[in-house]
Parts: C-alpha cells; sequence; structure tokens
C-alpha cells in the first residue's frame, strides 16, 4: 500500500534563505518517487557584493528578515497548507552559526506550534545524498563535494554513514573562485562570472599550478593557485595599466583550466580507492555542490566517468547550489532510516561527515566548515 507525504526543507547555513517542499511516494519506508512540489531561494548577492565575501552577520540578519516570507511563497508554489506538512527538516549544521541559529529557531518555534516533527540535518549530507533524489542510485558510491566551503571526495555507503577518502587541506574551489573574481572585479559570487568570460577566453594562455598533482592520494589545496593567479594579474597590471576584458577572459579561462585538471586528476586516484574497496559493486561517481553547477567541469566528469566505465550523477544547476529540496530530501532519508537524534537540532559551526576521518586542515587556514 503507497502513501504519500509531504516534507518541508528549510536551509540558512550560509547566504541562501531557502525553502523546499517535496512530496513522496512511500512503499512502507521506501521512497518510490520524489516530487519537486516547491523551491524557493532568496539569495543575498546583494548585501556581501560589496565586501566580495558573506558577511556573517549581514547573513544572520538577512535570513531573520526573508525566512517567514520565503515559507509563505513556498506554501504557495506548492499549493498546500502547513498542516499538509508532516515533517519539517532544517539544516543545524555546519555553517555559519547566526544563519544556522535562525534556521533552527524558526524551525522549532514552526514545528511547535503546528505540533509537527522535527528533524535536523548536516548540510553536507543533503549535498551528497542530492543526486538520489531524481535517480535510483544504489550505496555505496562515490562522490565529489565541491561548494562554496567544502571539498571532499565521500563514500556514501548509505544514508547515514559516509567515508571521506580526501579533501583540500586549504581553500574549497568555490571560495577559490569567489576570491578570483573579487580580485577581477567580477562581482559576488565570482563562479558563475568567471565561468562566463572562461567561455571566450584561452586556456592555455597562463600556466597556472596545480598544486599536489604529483601526490599519489586524493587531497587537494588550491590556496597557491589562488595566490599564483592574484600574482599574474598585478603583473599584468603593470604591462596594461587597465586590465583588458580580453586579458580578464584568459585568465579566468586558464584559472578554470587549473581547478578541473586539479580536480580530474586527484578523482581518478579517487575511483581506484573506490574500486578496490567495492569490487563487485557497480561504480557511480556524482559531483554535487555549487560548483558542480559549472557546465565546463559537468562535461569534463561526464568524459572521464565514460573513459573509466563510471555511471555519472550531477544534479540540475538549482539542486548543486544550496536549496531546500535537498535538505528535505536528506531528512526524510534520516527520518525513514529510523536515525533521527534531538542532539542534531543544536546548530552547530563544525559537524563532519565522517567523524572517524582525521582532520585535513592545519597546514593552510583554519576556521572551514566541517
Ligand atoms: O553549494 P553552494 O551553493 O554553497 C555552499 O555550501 O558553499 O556553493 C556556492 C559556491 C560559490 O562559491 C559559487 O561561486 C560557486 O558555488 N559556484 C560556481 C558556479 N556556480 C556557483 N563555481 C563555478 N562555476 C559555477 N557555474
Ligand atoms: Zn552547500
Amino acid at each position: 500500500m503507497f502513501k504519500k507525504i509531504n516534507i518541508l526543507g528549510i536551509e540558512t547555513s550560509c547566504d541562501d534563505t531557502a525553502i523546499g517542499i517535496i512530496n513522496l511516494i512511500l512503499d512502507k519506508k521506501k521512497i518510490k518517487e520524489t516530487k519537486i512540489l516547491s523551491s524557493l531561494v532568496i539569495n543575498q548577492n546583494k548585501l556581501h557584493k560589496k565586501y566580495g565575501g558573506i558577511v556573517p552577520e549581514i547573513a544572520a540578519r538577512a535570513h531573520l528578515e526573508n525566512i517567514d516570507y520565503c515559507m509563505i511563497e513556498a506554501l504557495k508554489e506548492a499549493n498546500i497548507k502547513l498542516k499538509d506538512i508532516e515533517l519539517i527538516c532544517v539544516t543545524s549544521g555546519p555553517g555559519l552559526i547566526g544563519g544556522l541559529i535562525t534556521g533552527v529557531s524558526y524551525a522549532k518555534g514552526l514545528s511547535y506550534y503546528n505540533s509537527k516533527k522535527l528533524i535536523g540535518v548536516n548540510h553536507l549530507s543533503a549535498h551528497v545524498l542530492s543526486p538520489r533524489i531524481k535517480n535510483k542510485i544504489n550505496f555505496p558510491y562515490l562522490t565529489l563535494l565541491i561548494s562554496g566551503g567544502h571539498c571532499q571526495f565521500i563514500i556514501v555507503k548509505d544514508e547515514n554513514s559516509f567515508e571521506r577518502i580526501g579533501g583540500t587541506l586549504d581553500d574549497a574551489p568555490g571560495e577559490t573562485f569567489d576570491k578570483i573574481g573579487k580580485v577581477l572585479n567580477l562581482g559576488f559570487p565570482g563562479g558563475p562570472e568567471i565561468e562566463k568570460l572562461a567561455k571566450k577566453g584561452n586556456p592555455e594562455k597562463f600556466n597556472f599550478p596545480r598544486p599536489l598533482s604529483k601526490i599519489n592520494d586524493c587531497n587537494m589545496s588550491f590556496s597557491g593557485l589562488k595566490t599564483a593567479v592574484r600574482n599574474k594579474f598585478n603583473e599584468m597590471l603593470q604591462i596594461e595599466k587597465n586590465i583588458s576584458i580580453d586579458t580578464k577572459k584568459d585568465i579566468c579561462a586558464s584559472f578554470q583550466k587549473s581547478v578541473i585538471d586539479i580536480l580530474e586528476i586527484k578523482t581518478k586516484i579517487a575511483m581506484q580507492i573506490f574500486e578496490k574497496k567495492y569490487k563487485k559493486e557497480k561504480k557511480v561517481l556524482s559531483i554535487v555542490g555549487g560548483v558542480a553547477a559549472n557546465y565546463q567541469i559537468r562535461k569534463v566528469f561526464d568524459k572521464l566517468c565514460n573513459e573509466k566505465n563510471f555511471k555519472f550523477y550531477v544534479p540540475p544547476a538549482e539542486i548543486c547550489t544550496d536549496n531546500g529540496v535537498m535538505i528535505a530530501y536528506a531528512g526524510a532519508e534520516k527520518y525513514l532510516s529510523n536515525n533521527e537524534n534531538l542532539n542534531d537540532l543544536n546548530p552547530r559551526a563544525r559537524w563532519p561527515l565522517d567523524v572517524l576521518a582525521p582532520p585535513l586542515l592545519g597546514y593552510g587556514k583554519k576556521g572551514i566548515k566541517s
């Protein structure tokens, strides 16, 4: 006997206030089909633009101003009432603590006042489970999470069990795109703007570094690449005085090529590790997170997976960047597998997906989200 339930997801861990509503068709506790009823994202790009990066306190206040409106519009778009929601899911970490407190407090009020069940969701788990929203992908599968705050290779063993086999030692790729965007005065976030200019530039014009590419593990580093691009920009400034748009296009294309090469080189190693561990399993790779919205990256990974005999999945761009739908979906998977835990409703700035993996950071940078 099939059952239908509606689930609401709330996301405020960074600079997007997002609410998504999904409808699940369930066969006992198994998800048969997921329908997206609505997905509202209110970004704060205008507020952070002049700073060239996210200002946490401004972000937290903007979430507070936007969240109720976002909720009302999400219900309208889904054409349902709050009483039709069975479960509320909220991101409780990792992320910027002010935004997390805003989202979790709002969700607690909503749940208490309307007598709805509430579940706290790990933002990273939502990204790595997001390819399952629209595809039937069995566990285990390999994921590369590339976003503004994170860069990790994760083996998704099941809906509650994640193994990290590598990641960045310093900056995340999205953060690097954003900082280069700031240097080139392209506005915030830099990722989509750099992708646009890169299309018209020459990727071979500048030979930027591919750090750690000779090391046989799947750890990465983007901090030196960022410095190399900044140095090149300053050098060109001496020559051109006003950097021409053509030079900017070439810098963007060459920088993007370096990022793609680093990701590709390290993914080949991650694939080998996965194949060794799971000899008999189907080989699947997915890329998730905001940077996976990049068309050039998607194209290169599609080709790589073809060559290596991995089935390739990447969610639609609007599910790669932060959204409420993936939070609702990850909360649903957690709920249906009886893994809810009241402690998960405490906002946490840091919340690693794989608690057993040793910390990767410490060399270049402190303060990453997990
Ligand atoms: O997953 P996300 O929305 O937020 C985090 O959890 O961090 O990722 C945001 C990041 C930003 O750094 C943004 O510049 C980057 O994703 N991004 C892109 C593209 N679209 C978004 N980077 C490269 N190319 C894109 N098309
Ligand atoms: Zn994210």
